[in-house]
C-alpha cells in the first residue's frame, strides 16, 4: 500500500523522537512491501521562528492531504513570553480543531520490565492494557457562554453536546473495542448530568450495531477508583472531554513513565494525528537522551487506526516489547540490571527487531 505521512517534529526533543518514529516506519514499509512517503512541515515554536505563526497555512494544507500525521511536541521556554495567539501550543490546538480530530485515543499498557517504576503495587498493575477514548472537541472546554458575571460575583461555563457529536465518538469507541478485547465501558455521570443521560441513551442505541462488543455503563467516580485499584478490569473506556482528560492522566501513572505513552487524535474518515503524550522536554533536548518509544508507539497506532495495518502495528509493538525485554532503555527508565543507551541507539534496536 502507498501512504503519505506528514511529519511535524516541532520543538525540543520533538525532532529527535519524530526521527526515531520515521525510521521505524521506514523499516516497517520495507518489511511489508509498502511505500511510505514523508514530508516535513513546521509547527509550534519552530514554525514561529521560521514563518511567524505557530500553524502555517502550508502545514495545514499538507496535513489535509496526508494519510497520517506524526507530531513530536511543541513549546519551550524560548516562546513563553509571547502573547497567547502566538504561543506554540496554539499550533497544536489549531490543527486538531481545523482538521476536526474529535476522538483522542490513549492506550495504557503496563510493560512487565517497567512495572517496578509504577507507584502502584506490581500485582495491581501487572497485565493492565487499556484504551481511553476521549471526546476532544466538545463539552465543557468549548461551551459558550464562558464568562464572569455580575461584577465578578458569578461565573459560568457551559456544557453542550449535540447528538451527532456523541454518536460519532461512541461509534469510534465501539470500533476501537472491535480491534481489541471487545469490552467497552462507557463512563458518565448520568445520576446528575443531563448530557450524561443523553450519552447513556446513545450508547444503548448504538450497541445494537456492534453485537460483538460487550458494553456497560460506569459512573465517573467509580471508574476513577477502579482505574487504580483494578486496572486490568478495563479494555476500552469511552467518555466526554473533561472526564477523559482527568481519567487519562490518572491512568498514565500505571506505566510509570511519560516516555512510554502514545496518543492519537482522529476523525471519522480515519485521518489522525499521532503524538507522544510527553512534551518537548527542553531540559534534555539536543542530547540524544529522549526516550523515543512513545513516538514509536504513536506511529504504531497510525498503522493500526489510520492505515488498517494491524499486523504491522503488532510487529512494531512487539519490537518495543522485545527491546525492553532485552533490558535496553534510555536514562528516564530505571531498569535494574539494564543497559542504558541513547535515544537513537534505542530506536535502532527497535528497527532491528
Ligand atoms: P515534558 O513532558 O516536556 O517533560 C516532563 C519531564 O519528563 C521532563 O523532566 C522531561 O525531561 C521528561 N521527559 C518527557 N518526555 C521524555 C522522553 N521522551 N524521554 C525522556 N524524558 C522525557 O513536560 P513539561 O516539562 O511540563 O513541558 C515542557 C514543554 O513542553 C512546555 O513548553 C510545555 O508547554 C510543552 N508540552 C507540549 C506538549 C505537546 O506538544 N503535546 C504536551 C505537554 C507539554
Ligand atoms: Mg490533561
Amino acid at each position: 500500500m502507498k501512504k503519505h505521512i506528514v511529519l511535524l517534529p516541532g520543538d525540543g526533543i520533538g525532532p529527535e523522537v519524530t526521527k526515531a518514529a520515521k525510521r521505524v516506519l521506514e523499516t516497517t514499509a520495507e518489511q511489508f512491501g509498502h511505500t511510505f512517503t514523508f514530508e516535513t512541515q513546521d509547527i509550534g515554536g519552530a514554525a514561529i521562528d521560521h514563518q511567524g505563526t505557530p500553524l502555517p497555512e502550508d502545514t495545514l494544507a499538507a496535513c489535509r492531504k496526508a494519510d497520517g500525521i506524526v507530531l513530536g511536541a511543541v513549546g519551550g521556554p524560548k516562546w513563553e513570553h509571547l502573547p497567547g495567539h502566538l504561543r506554540p501550543e496554539k499550533g497544536l490546538l489549531g490543527i486538531r480543531k481545523q482538521l476536526g480530530l474529535f476522538a483522542n485515543l490513549r492506550p495504557i499498557k503496563g510493560f512487565p520490565s517497567l512495572l517496578h517504576a509504577s507507584p502502584l503495587k506490581r500485582e495491581v498493575v501487572e497485565g493492565s492494557d487499556l484504551l481511553i477514548v476521549r471526546e476532544l472537541t466538545g463539552g465543557l472546554y468549548f461551551g459558550e457562554p464562558r464568562e464572569r458575571r455580575n461584577q465578578n460575583t458569578e461565573v459560568v461555563d457551559t456544557l453542550t453536546y449535540t447528538r451527532a457529536e456523541i454518536e460519532r465518538i461512541v461509534d469510534q469507541a465501539f470500533q476501537s473495542a472491535q480491534l481489541r478485547r471487545r469490552h467497552l465501558t462507557s463512563v458518565d455521570k448520568a445520576n446528575v448530568l443531563e448530557s450524561s443521560r443523553m450519552w447513556r441513551e446513545i450508547v444503548e442505541e448504538k450497541k445494537h450495531d456492534y453485537p460483538d462488543v460487550e458494553v456497560e455503563h460506569m459512573l465517573v467516580d467509580a471508574a476513577a477508583m477502579k482505574l487504580i485499584t483494578n486496572p486490568t478490569y478495563f479494555d476500552v473506556l469511552v467518555t466526554e472531554n473533561m472526564f477523559g482528560d482527568i481519567l487519562s492522566d490518572e491512568a498514565s501513572v500505571l506505566t510509570g513513565s511519560l516516555g512510554m505513552l502514545p496518543s492519537a487524535s482522529i476523525r471519522e474518515d480515519g485521518l489522525g494525528l499521532y503524538e507522544p503524550v510527553h512534551g518537548s522536554a527542553p531540559d534534555i533536548a539536543g542530547q540524544d537522551k529522549a526516550n523515543p518509544l512513545a513516538a514509536i508507539l504513536s506511529a504504531a497506532m497510525m498503522l493500526r487506526y489510520s492505515f488498517q495495518m494491524s499486523e504491522e502495528a503488532d510487529e512494531v509493538e512487539a519490537a518495543v516489547h522485545a527491546v525492553l525485554q532485552d533490558k535496553y532503555h534510555t536514562a528516564d527508565l530505571k531498569v535494574a540490571g539494564g543497559i542504558q543507551v541513547s535515544g537513537s541507539v534505542l530506536a535502532n534496536k527497535v528497527s532491528e527487531q
